[in-house]
């Protein structure tokens, strides 16, 4: 497995598990079965309903010696609804008790929103808090600190345009690592992608094979260039962002699929594959935050993705 490599030198693996829509007992299923195929990387979020298990199932397959501690890479996400400072150590510390562990790798403000205490998904603008009330820099700050606390290795930021990157980038003591955002060949991020790379964070994609529905893998382009490598439309697909330096979490509840999304770093493309990947962009978003999204709510298009 490759990795990519944070600035002091960790690594991140390159493939890594997704758990968004794994039903709780899917998720135990769906990650003990990942560690047996070889995964060492697991996406997990408060906001999925499913820490317990994947703690469940992380402490089971540390006890059968299936993996230690030390070599897996696990990445949990801050909700929005905890972005008050006095919130976020909380917050990492129920989702650590759910997953069991004493720390994790990577710990990422999920959205750049901030929700009131309590609330998963807005019913209406009086569920939102303006950036102007709890601003995203303060939010960083706390994050700051689980460093410090070692909580978590590392910490970034998800669904974050240019304009949010730059405004975190400003005072932060730590600046961001990462940018957690949807990528596949229908949303192809090219400038969020280049941005980021210049400004030293990685990327890593989000619905991979375009998320519920994969419509993607149906695309002609996705199954010509997967048949002519031998491989399916997910392995072309999860190697296409590889091969751009850009890690990759499918999500996936069965076997044969975690082992079909697994082999995929075995698939090589080469430029002509990459090119005609390239050439089938729609800026099509599977997650378009208009869950956040009312009228006369304090949230904007702009403020979510910027002037892209
Ligand atoms: N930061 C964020 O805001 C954010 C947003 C969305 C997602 N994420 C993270 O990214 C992960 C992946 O994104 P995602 O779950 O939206 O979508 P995805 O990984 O692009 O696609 C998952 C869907 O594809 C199916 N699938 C998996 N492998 C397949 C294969 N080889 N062939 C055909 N179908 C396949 C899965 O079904 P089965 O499970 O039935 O196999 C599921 O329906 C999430 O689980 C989550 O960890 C983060």
């Amino acid at each position: 497995m490759k990795n990519a490599t944070f600035k002091n030198g960790d690594p991140i693996p390159q493939l890594g598990l997704g758990t968004w829509r794994s039903e709780p007992s899917e998720a135990y299923r769906a990650v003990k079965e990942a560690l047996r195929i070889g995964y060492r990387h697991i996406d997990c979020a408060a906001i999925y309903g499913n820490e317990k298990e994947v703690g469940q199932a992380l402490r089971d397959s540390f006890r059968e010696g299936i993996v230690r501690r030390e070599e897996l890479f696990v990445t949990s996400k801050l909700w929005n609804s905890h972005h008050a400072p006095q919130d976020v150590e909380p917050a990492i510390r129920q989702t650590l008790s759910d997953l069991g562990l004493d720390y994790v790798d990577l710990y990422l403000i999920h959205w750049p929103l901030a929700f009131r205490k309590g609330i998963g998904m807005p019913q209406s603008k009086n569920d939102l808090i303006p950036l102007s009330q709890i601003p995203l820099s303060l939010t960083w700050e706390a994050m700051e600190k689980l460093v410090d606390g070692k909580l978590t290795r590392h910490i970034g930021v998800s669904n974050f345009s240019i304009e949010a990157i730059e405004k975190l980038n400003d005072g932060a003591r730590i600046r961001p690592e990462m940018n957690q955002i949807e990528i596949h060949p229908y949303m192809q991020q090219d400038r969020l992608v280049d941005y980021c790379r210049d400004t030293g964070l990685l990327v890593t994609a989000y619905s991979p094979l375009g998320s519920r529905g994969n419509r993607v893998l149906k695309d002609p382009v996705v199954v010509a260039v997967a048949q002519k490598h031998d491989c399916t439309p997910a392995q072309a697909v999860l190697a296409w962002l590889m091969a751009r330096d850009i890690v990759v979490i499918p999500k996936s509840v069965h076997e044969q699929r975690l082992r079909e999304n697994f082999e995929a770093t075995d698939v090589a493309l080469d430029e002509d594959d990459m090119r005609r990947m390239a050439s089938i962009e729609r800026h099509e978003r599977m997650s378009d935050g208009s869950f956040a999204l009312f009228e006369d709510g304090p949230y904007t298009v702009y403020d979510l993705w910027g002037a892209e």
